[in-house]
Parts: C-alpha cells; structure tokens; sequence
C-alpha cells in the first residue's frame, strides 16, 4: 500500500500559497497553479473541523521588483505598494479565505528574516565564500543576473539574460554569456571579488535522500522526480545573500550594500506573516510536530520549497517540515505560454470588469482544468463550454428545476417522503457516498477529481429528476412527486454543502435558497437536511449562459496582444547587398496622385488605379485592397516607380507600381510626401 498524508493524523493545518512578486497584477496562470487548489483545500478543512492557519502575502524584494521600478521610473516602494494593493483586492475579490495576507517589506518581516539569519550565522550553519561576480564600473555596482545581457552560448541568441536564455530556455551562469553587458549603463562589466555567505547544502544532502526519497514516496510525481534529479545530481553550496541595495539588509558588520537573498527572506515571510497576525500564538503553526505543513506552489518554486527552504528550517532546529509540496504545472493560454511582459495572460482585475460576479465560473474551469500533472492549456472557448454546459447545463439547471418544481406544486414547502421504491433507495445510496469520495480526492490533492465527482451527484440528480419526472406523477399520483422532489431537495442541499469549497459564491446563494445554515462537512451525504414542511425561497439563477460575442471580446483582446507584441518584437530584415549608385538611378520613383480608384473584379486584393504621375495618366493595378478602400485613397499622393516594365494583372496592363511600406504584420502604408509636392516630383 503506498502511504497518503491521510494516515498519519495531525493536529492542525499551516497551508502557506507561494508569494506572488508584487511587481505586477494575478493572471488566471497563478490562479490555477497555486490559489484556487489551496483556498479549496482549506475551505475543505474548515468544514472538516479541523484548524488551520492560511498564510498568504506578497513576495516584495527580488530584482524583478527593482526591474519594474526602472522601468516605470519610479522607486521599488512605490511598485510594490502599487501592486500589493492590487494582488490583494484580486484574492479577495476571488473568495481566497486567507487568515493573513501581509508583505514582506513589513517591519515584521525585516525582524523576523533578520533574526533567522543571524541564528543561523551564530550557530555556523553558513560558509563564507568569495566569488568573483560581474561590476558595472560606470555604475558603482554588482550586476544581478537578470541585469547582464550577452549572446547565448547554447543558441547564439543576442539577448539572453545572465540566468537564462528565453529563446532556447537554457538556464545560465552570467559567466556563461559571450560579450556580456551591463543593461543598467550598457558597459561591458568586469568581473570583481565579493564575499558571500552560503548555505552548504551538500551538508544536508543524505537527510534530504532519506526525508524525500524514502519518506515521501507519495508526494507527486512531478515533485518528487525534481527533488530526486536534484539529488542524483548532488546538492552544492547556495549563497544567501547578494550585492544589492533593495532588500533586507545583512545583519552583520562589514556588509555594506548587501542583502538577503530574496529567495532566503520571501520564504521566511510566510512566519513573519504568522507572527503579524497572531503575535505570541505563532509557535504551535510552525513548531508543533502535530502540525501539518503545506505549500502550494507552482513547479518553478519546487527547489526552493523542497530543498532550500527545508534545509534553512532544518539547520535552524526549531522548525517542521512540510508533510506534503503539492506544486503544480503551468497553465497556458490559448496555446502560448502566458507571459506579462508580452501580455498574454487574462488579468483578474479585467476579468471581474467584463465578467462581473462571476468569480466561480472562472475558480470553475481553472480547477476542471487544472494542471495538476502536466501543463494544460486555457482557451476562451473551453471556458465558455464549460459555463454553459457543465455549470448551466448540469449544476445550474438541475437546482433551478428542483426549486421552481417545488414551488409550483408545494408552495416552496419542502414535501414529505412517502414510500421508496428501488430508484430511491439507490440514489439515497449514491447520494451518501459523496463525501467521503470527494474528501478522499482533496485530502491527496487531485482537485480535478474532486470537482468531477462534485458535478457527478448534480448529473444524479438530473437523471434522478428526469427518470422519475414528477411533472407527470403529479396528476396521478402526488406522493410520488412529493417523494421525488424531496429527494431531489436534498440532493440540492448536498450540493450546497459540498460545493462550497470549489464555488463559496454559488455554494452561499444556494444555501440562502434553501434556507440551509452549513457548518460542516458532515452534513453531506445527509438526505435529510431540509426538513419536511421547511420553507424554499424562489429560485434564482445560479449561473447564466456565457454568448459567443462575450468570447469573442476576450479573443480580439488577445489578438491586439498578440499585434502589438509581433510589431514591436519582429526585428528588421537584415541588409540586402550593397549597390551602387547607378543601380539606384535606374529606378524612375515619382510622386504621383491618385485619380480613380476600383476594385478588380473576382479579386480579394487588387485595386485598379488611375494615376496621374505628372507624365502622363496612367494605369497601375495595385495589390492594397485589403488595406484601402477605393473611396478614400482618390486625391491621395503617393510613391510610384513608373519605368517598371508594364505587366499584365488579371487581363489588366498595369504600368508602373505603387511603392508600400510593409509592417511585420504585412500591413501595407503608402510612402506620402510630407508636403504637397506636384505630381511628377523625382524621389531620389
Ligand atoms: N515570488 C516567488 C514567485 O513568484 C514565490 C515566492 S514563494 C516564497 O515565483 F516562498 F518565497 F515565498
Ligand atoms: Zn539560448
């Protein structure tokens, strides 16, 4: 039997979700990987009963944050008040029930992360080493990573950064790079010896071999297998601090100008962030063996989460280790990897404007379509097919029907339950399965299961209703429809229970319709929730049917993305060979006015033209229909190469061409005089 976190019992629960950079807003790609599997696990918990601590915040150091500042010209401050603003209407907006979420430029943070590190250095778990790292002399600075520029050497890509190449997806060393370059003065950087402090991991290596590789057999395998790749490899030296001035400061003498690395303080905030909200009460969520520790996390943040970050609470001594990494995949969008820089992503905050209190459809398809074991990919159209036919269609449906039935035939008094025949009993034997069967999935994190199971008991309903339409019985024999809608109520009710940690919006409408007060999980699988004779309020639509015009709004947006980013990242053709001067004087370029314009017949692209080129009035068939209308090019003035030998275009003889400028879209523009120059003007 392979061991799940079910068996061993805890006290209590500390789940922490991974630290969003506050240095730009939450897409549906966080959204899926880390916050909704966590906030449906611990919704899950706390109808369980059990205790726990739920720890969000925003991750406000790191050079991405002092990327953005630069950028936008302002302090790291002002970006990461901006942002952590931002990032915590959106989880809020989005139902997240955090207990805390705090940031880590808190001053508790900067005394907690301070106070871990110099235990730490006073207990010896560092090493001091002296590395050479990249100097901007121009500057006066150590170069982070990501401010080297230089040529791949795996690729040859002229822009790749010093950890990583995005052409080829290679992760570097900045002394990897060929001609490296500051990107703050734009200087080749020298290379200059500074002092660190490391955490020796390698100390640690055979603990991490037995904790992970023996003891956590069960943790997924994406997880595990990094872990142990990691390990195969061997675990070498991590330094824990670097040459910055953004960040909290080493606590030491003679450690000017450097900081914590971030990935040291960021993970250290979801304690501080503890500490903030409880004061003294911190201890037994961090250091009681019967506490059970959780990250959610996306797959970039494995190492830090499974390694470094245990490896700092391990030397400490005083800290448990996470029972269980549940990190997920990555989400793509409509087939491309989700990116802020390109803006390919679907922001929260756009979201909730053109899709207004529709939270759960979108915690809906992010967590149907979650990826929990390999990427998955989001697109517009899934997400309305699964609106409309999963929770219009199945949930939405069956619970408007239930309602409405039982007000039109009972005055929206729950009716008795006579007699059971065979398809009763069985429903009521199905209905109680439920709970367990849907725990069972969240307890070992397969959210995705989890919700297919939900959705299964709103599908038994409706096949439930449908066999046994009462809105027939009800002429012949009204406590069969009685009995039936009963039943049907109470699966309703079962469905408020249990839906509550995946759709907590829904989960509390429905249970205002039903009258129904839910505290625990146990009520599930309960098919006596609504008492007999207890009041329904009318129905109200659940969820309503997403159009395809909503659709297409969100493609055309994507599609401006996609414009804006191939105009502004498609490099120019390079150079053609060199000629000289003669062969340009070959070339006879005036300007000319256009006098008549139309559409060639059975053509999508071509315009006739009649033009005045100051020689003479002249034919010319163009290839611009799909940029111009005939209409509003007459009268405009444009470049013509009028020696161009004629040629015949569709039975037309076109003499001369009309010179364009293409984009990298292959939109065409005509090349106009700046002033109004007669036709007949030589361009040379
Ligand atoms: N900010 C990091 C990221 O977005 C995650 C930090 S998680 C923490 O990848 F543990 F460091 F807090
Ligand atoms: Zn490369």
């Amino acid at each position: 039997m392979t061991y799940t976190d079910k068996d061993r019992k805890f006290k209590r629960y500390t789940v922490t979700t991974a630290l969003p950079y506050a240095n730009g807003p939450i897409h549906i790609g966080h959204m899926a990987g880390v916050y909704v599997p966590a906030d449906i696990y611990v919704r899950y918990l706390r109808l369980q009963g059990e205790e726990v601590f739920f720890i969000g915040g925003s991750d406000e150091h790191g050079v991405p944050v002092t990327i953005r500042a630069k950028k936008e010209g302002c302090t790291p401050q002002d970006v990461v008040d901006r942002y952590h603003t931002i990032i915590k209407n959106s989880f809020e907006a989005f139902g997240m029930s955090y207990d805390v979420y705090s940031r880590t430029t808190s001053s508790t943070h900067y005394k907690t992360a301070s106070e871990f590190f110099t235990k730490l250095y006073n207990d010896g778990k560092f090493i001091e080493q002296t590395t050479k790292q990249y100097y901007d002399e121009k500057e006066g600075t150590f170069l982070a990573d990501r401010y080297i520029t230089g040529s791949c050497p795996i690729c040859g890509n002229e822009n790749a950064y010093g950890d990583q190449c995005e052409k080829c997806g290679s992760s570097l060393n900045a002394t990897d790079l060929i001609n490296p370059k500051s990107a703050l003065s734009g200087s080749a950087p020298i290379l200059k010896e500074t002092k660190h402090w490391f955490l020796p991991l390698n100390d640690y290596e055979e603990f991490f071999k037995d904790w992970i590789l023996n003891n956590h057999k069960e943790w997924r395998t994406n997880v595990y297998g990094q872990c142990k790749s990691w390990l195969d490899n061997g675990l070498q030296p991590r330094a824990v601090t670097r040459d910055l001035d953004w960040g909290i400061k080493v606590p030491l003498e003679n450690a000017e100008g450097k900081v914590l690395y971030v990935w040291f303080d960021a993970p250290i905030g979801y304690i501080s962030n503890t500490i903030e909200c409880l004061g003294e009460n911190w201890k037994k969520w961090w250091q009681d063996k019967e506490t059970k520790l959780v990250h959610f996390i996306g797959k970039d943040n494995i190492v830090f989460h499974c390694i470094v970050f245990p490896a700092m609470l391990k030397a400490h001594g005083d800290f448990i280790l996470p029972e269980n990494v549940p990190a997920n995949e990555f989400l793509n969008l409509e087939g491309d990897k989700i990116s802020t820089s390109r803006n390919w992503a679907v922001w929260l905050n756009e979201y909730l404007e053109d899709f207004p209190q529709k939270q759960d459809v979108l915690r809906y398809v992010l967590c149907a379509n979650a990826p929990e074991t390999k990427d998955n990919d989001f697109t517009w159209k899934d997400f309305q097919t699964r609106n409309n036919s999963e929770l219009v269609a199945i949930l939405g449906n069956f619970v408007n029907r239930t309602i409405v039935l039982t007000h039109k035939y009972f005055n929206g008094k729950v009716p008795a339950r006579y007699e059971l025949n065979e398809i009763d009993k069985q429903a009521i034997e199905e209905i109680k399965t439920y709970p367990e069967k849907i725990g069972t999935l969240l307890e070992t994190y397969k959210f995705r299961d989890a919700l297919f199971e939900l959705m299964n008991l709103a599908r038994l309903g409706n096949k439930y209703l449908t066999e046994n339409e009462p809105w027939k019985t009800i002429k012949t024999d009204e406590n069969r429809t009685s009995t039936v809608l009963n039943i049907s109520l109470q699966i309703c009710a079962n469905l408020a229970v249990l839906c509550e940690p995946f759709l907590p919006f829904s989960a509390k409408k429905l249970q205002k319709m039903l009258n129904l007060n839910v505290h625990s999980w146990q009520q599930g699988g309960n098919v006596d929730l609504l008492r007999e004779n207890s009041a329904i309020n009318p129905a109200e639509l659940l969820f309503e049917r997403i159009e395809d015009e909503q659709i297409q709004r969100q493609m055309d947006k994507l599609n401006e993305s996609k414009k804006h980013n191939t105009l502004n990242n498609t490099k120019a053709n390079p150079q053609k060979a060199n000629i000289n001067f003669e062969d340009f004087e070959k070339m006879d370029i005036r300007i000319g006015k256009i006098l008549e314009a139309e559409k060639v017949a059975k053509t999508k692209k071509l315009l006739k033209l009649k033009v005045d080129t100051g020689i003479d009035e002249r034919t010319i068939v163009s290839g611009i229909a799909e940029w111009y209308s005939p209409e509003e090019i007459v009268g405009k003035r444009v470049a013509v190469l009028v020696n161009l030998a004629p040629k015949q275009l569709k039975g037309i003889e076109s003499q001369g061409m009309i010179l364009m400028a293409e984009n990298p879209l292959g939109e065409l523009s005509f090349i106009s005089p700046e002033k109004e120059f007669n036709p007949g003007s030589e361009i040379r």
